[in-house]
């Protein structure tokens, strides 16, 4: 079947689990869409069905996932995958090795606590303040990217050793059905159970409310055995714009267990019942204020970052001029490396955070050696890092002792240990490699796109993949089809 041109595409991309953890998974994906053609060609639309089975890794499936895409017009060309009545390829693939499906393994990253940096500063004043939080509903930690959120929430969570189930949020989780498909599976390990069981509530198809499944929940938390609290840590709420989904989120807050603590980290303060909860006194607030790096926890976290003592009137000024700004602090410590003159260095940088960052980003990039620059920029196109996606991405081998080599020189990639061989930059430090890369080649963005696309379909996750295609405007994205047959023009 011919395929007209496309002007615009717009669909979803729905994963559907039909097991509970544990047990051997029927998946089924399915993309819906809608193909506009140009004049003359009408409207075509079709779908996208297929089953993956897989083991499962020990988490809920990873749900459904609503994806909106909308491509401009590039020129005729097919876009394949969408054509109409194509089966999807089995997934069986493991990007990382093991029996899981890369849509488990990547899953999987969003559940687990990040390992916290290394040379973490304890910050027992602010371990404190979350201590007392747990007499509340809410903790919320409320300042603008790079503050030390995630840094001081996976610390505690690891230190206390108390259950918690721990999801970070992604653009994705704003479908309420993927969000709380993926709360639960983050609540698995510590309630059993319990994602296979509200799962099925959660639909296909999309139930008109989500009081019933998340109701479904709270009755599951609290019907579990054990008095111990449990905390559900949602780090990067400020992502989730859906209505549906913080309206969601508030009903939980207002009919919760009495055992379960909700923890949010966010960039902006969420539109649920703060004054509410103020008043009632469920609400700990921490805030730039008072994450805010110390003039001692500063020194603490230059000496770790330049590898040397740096003198008390340096390290004052600097906490002044990034004032106290975590990762402001971690870019200056690795920029002083080596650098005899740290008095004239601080002298020599002032303004805005954003100056601050890109002045001090240059200032690191020009400092690593090319091949390690050009690995930067290459893979800051990806959300998340594994060797074999980023030798695809780059083109080059050796990226797993690349990875390992950039996560020792202190540049914000996270190793996510549990999921074996994946990382993840910090948005923030992605963000200035993305900007810079777009500055210095931005030749090479759709095909760096592109060849993350063309992994992902290879490892049938269709959603990354489709994501990366659109990125690199890429209307002719072609999809797998099973037995590994591609399609083409023609279909
Ligand atoms: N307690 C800490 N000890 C050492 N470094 C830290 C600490 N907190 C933050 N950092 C540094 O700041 C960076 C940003 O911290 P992170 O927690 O990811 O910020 P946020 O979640 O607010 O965006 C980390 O990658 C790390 O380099
Ligand atoms: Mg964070």
């Amino acid at each position: 079947m011919a395929v007209p041109p496309v002007v615009a595409v717009s669909g979803t991309v729905n994963h559907m689990n039909a097991a509970g953890p544990g047990a051997s998974l029927e998946r089924a994906t399915r993309v819906e869409f809608c193909l506009r053609g140009t004049a003359g060609e009408g409207k075509a639309s079709g779908r996208l069905t297929g089953a993956a089975r897989a083991v499962s890794a020990g988490h809920g499936g990873p749900g459904r996932s609503g994806l909106r895409m909308r491509v401009s017009d590039r020129g005729p060309g097919p876009l394949a995958a969408m054509s109409g009545g194509l089966p999807m390829a089995e997934r069986t693939a493991a990007p990382s090795g093991g029996d899981a499906t890369g849509q488990e393994v990547l899953l999987a990253t969003k559940l687990y606590v990040p390992r916290p940096p290394a040379g973490l500063v304890a910050r027992p004043r602010l371990a404190e303040a979350l201590a007392d939080g747990r007499a509340g509903a809410l903790v919320l930690v409320s300042a603008p990217a790079g503050f030390g959120k995630t840094a001081l929430l996976a610390g505690w969570i690891r230190g206390e050793g108390r259950p918690a189930g721990w999801l970070s949020l992604d653009a994705g989780d704003n479908d309420p059905a993927r969000f709380w498909r993926h709360a639960a599976a983050a609540l698995d390990p510590v309630c059993p159970g319990i994602s296979g069981r509200v799962g099925p509530l959660l639909g296909p198809p999309t139930p008109a409310s989500f009081q019933e499944p998340v109701t479904a929940l709270i009755n599951e938390l609290a019907g579990a055995p054990g008095d111990d609290e449990v905390l559900l840590v949602l780090d990067d709420y400020h992502v989730i714009e859906a209505g549906a989904v913080h309206a969601s989120v508030g009903f939980l807050l207002e009919h919760r267990p009495p055992g379960l603590r909700l923890v949010l980290a966010s960039r902006s303060d969420p539109p649920l019942p703060l004054a509410r909860l103020r008043a009632r006194g469920q609400l700990t607030e921490l805030r730039a204020a008072d994450l805010r790096f110390t003039v001692d926890e500063a020194a603490a976290l230059l000496r770790r970052a330049a590898g040397a003592e740096l003198p008390g009137e340096s390290v004052e000024a600097l906490a002044g001029r990034t004032e106290g700004w975590a990762v402001g602090l971690q870019l200056v410590g690795l920029s002083l490396r080596g650098h005899h003159d740290a008095v004239g260095f601080v002298a020599a940088f002032s303004g805005s955070h954003r100056y601050i960052l890109d002045f001090l980003t240059e200032e690191v990039l020009d400092r690593q050696p090319e091949q390690m620059r050009a690995f930067l920029l290459d893979t800051s196109v990806l959300e998340r890092l594994s060797g074999e996606l980023c030798d695809a991405v780059t083109g080059r081998p050796g990226s797993q002792a690349m990875l390992e080599a950039v996560e020792r020189a202190g540049l914000f990639l996270t190793p996510l240990d549990e999921v074996r061989g994946w990382w993840r930059y910090h948005p923030l430090f992605a963000d200035l490699l993305r900007a810079r890369l777009q500055q210095d080649r931005p030749g090479t963005l759709p095909a760096l796109h592109r060849a993350a696309a063309a992994w992902f379909d290879a490892h049938g996750l269709v959603h990354e993949a489709i994501e990366h295609a659109l990125a690199g405007g890429d209307d002719r994205a072609e999809l797998r089809r099973p037995g590994g047959a591609r399609r083409g023009r023609d279909g």
